[in-house]
């Protein structure tokens, strides 16, 4: 089983970090989830689901409750100002890291290396230890900044995965949409998964 951080960052799109933690923890793998503020903000917007307020073990508990986990065992809340939590260490053995949705921002920070609160050292960390760093911009259209940015964060060793639904395996929801992004961030890391009919199936 995998130990991953889950960085939401305040890109649209909050549903699909909270779909890849959900799946991760009931799959067994463990994760550290970590919200900017923003992302807080965006989450609360988009899904009504409040994160920020309170010690990191009561955040555990409701995004447990939010998610439907049978319990917040396997999920352990971080927050971006705390740069002492082990995560911020090259030594702490983290098998990936995934950033879902990744904010412009966000991007532009991990490309210029600035490392600047726990989130951004985390895959700063990433990328200098050669992990695997999945990031999943949502930003349309894109500037030449923002493509530099993902330009710079694919020659640094992170995996780009847009969150660009594909449509040939007929999605009827929109949590179907969510979970073919989920699903492909999991291909990536070599998760399996059932969140999606690949082509060819039945
Ligand atoms: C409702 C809402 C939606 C947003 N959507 C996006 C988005 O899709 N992509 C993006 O790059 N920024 C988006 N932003 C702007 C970011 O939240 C903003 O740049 C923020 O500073 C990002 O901070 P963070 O990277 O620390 O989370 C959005 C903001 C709001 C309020």
């Amino acid at each position: 089983m995998a130990r991953i951080a889950v960085i939401m960052t305040g890109a649209s799109g909050s549903a699909y970090g909270m779909r890849i933690t959900e799946q991760l923890v009931l799959f067994g793998h463990e994760v550290v989830f970590c919200a900017t503020d923003a992302g807080c903000k965006v989450c609360a917007c988009e899904l009504g689901f409040e994160l920020s307020a309170g010690d990191a073990a009561s955040a555990a508990a409701r995004l447990a409750d939010f998610l439907e986990l049978p319990s917040a065992e396997g999920v352990r809340v971080v927050y971006p100002t705390d740069l002492f939590d082990p995560i911020a260490s090259g030594s702490y053995p983290l098998d990936a890291v995934i950033v879902a949705p990744a904010s412009m921002g966000f991007c532009a920070s991990v490309a210029s290396g600035l490392a600047a609160d726990l989130p951004e050292r985390v895959c700063d960390v990433a990328l200098k230890e050669r992990r695997p760093l999945v990031v999943v911009p949502r930003e349309t259209p894109l500037s030449l900044v923002h493509l530099r940015n993902l330009t710079a964060l694919t020659e640094a060793g992170a995996v780009v995965l847009p969150a660009m639904p594909a449509f040939y395996q007929r999605p009827e929801t929109v949590d179907d949409l969510v979970s073919f992004i989920a699903g492909k961030v999991f291909d990536v890391l070599g998760i399996e998964h059932d969140l999606f009919r690949r082509w060819g199936e039945g």
